[in-house]
């Protein structure tokens, strides 16, 4: 997706030759008018799923989500990293841990929210390790629903997410590909 990689050139800085930062306009600031490009983009690659729901996990991956449920007019459901103030014990739960930063999370979503024989799309801003949308998937097949496939605004092709996710039978779209960073630079696939 060109005006995604032309936003990642502008603002994008690379960290240790190995994280992106996008906090500009993705993971802390957050441009409206790319999130709803990519809303559209994702809503056109999965046009023809069906999509019933989508799913994805806080925080990041919510405005994204948002946007793809906005332009195929479906509900948009995030999984919480903490407990609901509203004690709810009826959750489909996972442990997800993150390489990145090193912890795990205890990952859940109300009982109430997914329906068995639903048409779940997973969203999610990075792929890195793939833990996150496993775990996620994880939780769709708890409730018995379908996942029609994985949209991930930035993929980090040189990390094992997504070949774990195809290996196990998942489509996987990513709007953009990263093959490496070099000198500060991002290389895409
Ligand atoms: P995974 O997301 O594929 O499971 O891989 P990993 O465990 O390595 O990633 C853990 C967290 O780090 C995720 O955020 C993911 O989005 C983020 N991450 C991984 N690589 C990068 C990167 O290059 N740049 C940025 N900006 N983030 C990266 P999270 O824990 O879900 O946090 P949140 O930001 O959604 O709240």
């Amino acid at each position: 997706m060109q005006v995604l990689k032309d936003k990642i050139q502008a603002e994008g800085v690379v960290v240790q030759n190995s994280l992106l930062k996008v906090d500009s306009f993705l993971n802390h600031q957050i441009d409206p008018n790319l999130m709803m490009q990519i809303g559209e983009e994702f809503a056109l690659r999965f046009k023809n799923s069906n999509v019933t729901k989508v799913l994805t996990i806080e925080s990041s991956g919510i405005a994204v989500a948002i946007m793809v449920g906005l332009v195929l007019q479906v509900p948009v459901v995030f999984a919480r990293k903490k407990k609901s103030a509203v004690c709810n014990d009826d959750v489909y739960s996972t442990t997800v841990y993150s390489f990145t930063k090193k912890e795990s999370n205890y990952v859940t979503v109300s009982t109430e929210l997914l329906t068995a024989g639903e048409n779940i799309m997973i969203i999610d801003d990075f792929l890195a390790n793939g833990e996150a949308a496993l775990g996620l998937t994880n939780i769709v097949e708890q409730a018995g629903a379908n996942v029609v496939g994985i949209g991930i605004v930035i993929e980090k092709a040189f990390q094992p997410g997504a070949e774990k996710l195809k290996n196990a039978g998942y489509r996987v779209e990513s709007l953009v590909r990263i093959q490496s960073f070099s000198n500060g630079q991002v290389n895409y696939v």
